[in-house]
């Protein structure tokens, strides 16, 4: 099974990330502000070296699922677990809500070294964090807000042409110990003829922003030695009438169901997905709404954000921009 790559952050390297949080909050109110997200990669140069050696080297050799730990999340600080994303936001400005900033401005730190953070105008209102948190009334959604449904493994976006290339994730609260369940391309166990049907583009999925039309594309792309994966397990379908692919298809979710890890995140932990690596997933659990639910940040990241740059109104912008009709919106 493929190695997790960890980092374990030491007590003078917390300082350190603190003392750069303090500056970096006093100078920038928000997340979403363009100064903060100019200055990002730069501010990120102030992290700990070793910390910034390891997403680098992570980064560089591709590393599948990568973890930091050891960052402290003070779980009264936070207040509770928000009903919804749109409550996440509520407490701008009060001291809740800063100690919530604070995690936030690190992950877009640590998520600026490994490439360029970014939103869409249609998911959580362009807001470049994401409050995954389970939501009432969608506990059976095909949705990371469900809960009492097991959300089934899926490449983030995988009908999407600028999906992204990692997901970050910080943990703030996760007394339930839910997993997030993640399945590696490297773990897979795949007869070679399968492999060919799954390179080829005859697997369909509704393209996000096109009206749900369907692209089929190959499963696995890349090298034979290290392949790609691009997968999802409710809305991919194999081609028409083609019962090669079917099979590959069938064949693969076996293969995928039998490597998925659950990954069981704790507070402070940081953890990076490689989207063409890593699908990733989470079982049923039984929400509390009682303020203390599982609670994660995630930001969403490219490594060549120019394929989307008629999409969003600047070189700097992080959002790409959605019309009401969910296709993505020219603004060049
Ligand atoms: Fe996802």
């Amino acid at each position: 099974m493929t190695e997790v790559d960890r980092l374990t952050l030491m007590d003078s390297e917390i300082d350190e990330i603190d003392g750069l949080l303090t500056e970096v909050a006093a100078r920038h109110g928000a997340i979403d502000d363009t100064d903060f997200l100019l200055e990002a990669e730069k501010l990120a140069h102030g992290l700990p070296l070793r910390l910034r050696a390891f997403l680098a080297t992570c980064r560089t050799l591709e590393r599948p699922l990568f973890l930091v730990e050891g960052w402290p999340v003070g779980d009264t600080a936070l207040g509770p677990t928000p009903r919804d994303w749109q409550a996440a936001w509520q407490h701008v400005g009060s001291s809740r809500a800063n100690s919530n900033l604070r995690h936030q401005m690190l992950l877009v730190l640590v998520a600026s070294l490994v490439g360029d953070p970014f939103a869409l105008s249609s998911a959580q209102a362009g807001h470049l964090v994401n409050h995954i948190v389970p939501v009432a009334g969608t506990e059976t959604y095909v949705s990371a807000t469900s809960s009492t449904e097991e959300l089934t493994w899926h490449t983030e976006e995988a009908g999407f042409r600028f999906r992204p290339d990692h997901l970050a994730f910080v943990c703030l609260r996760n007394p339930q110990q839910v997993p997030t369940t993640i399945g590696l391309v490297g773990d897979l166990v795949l007869d070679p003829g399968i492999e060919e049907v799954l390179r080829q583009p005859l697997f369909g999925m509704p393209q996000v922003g096109a009206e749900g039309r369907v692209e089929y594309a190959p499963v696995l792309y890349g090298t034979k030695d290290r392949p790609y994966l691009s997968a999802d397990s409710v809305y991919m379908t194999p081609a028409p009438g083609d019962g090669a692919a079917a099979e590959a298809l069938a064949v693969l979710s076996a293969a995928v169901d039998t490597a998925l890890r659950p990954f069981v995140a704790r507070p402070g932990d940081m953890y990076f997905l490689d989207n063409h690596q890593a699908v990733h997933g989470r079982p049923a659990f039984l929400p509390r709404y009682d303020g203390t639910d599982r609670w994660l940040l995630r930001v969403k990241i490219g490594r060549d954000l120019r394929a989307s740059r008629a999409y969003r109104s600047g070189a700097g912008a992080r959002v790409i921009v959605f019309d009401r009709l969910g296709c993505p919106e020219s603004v060049g």
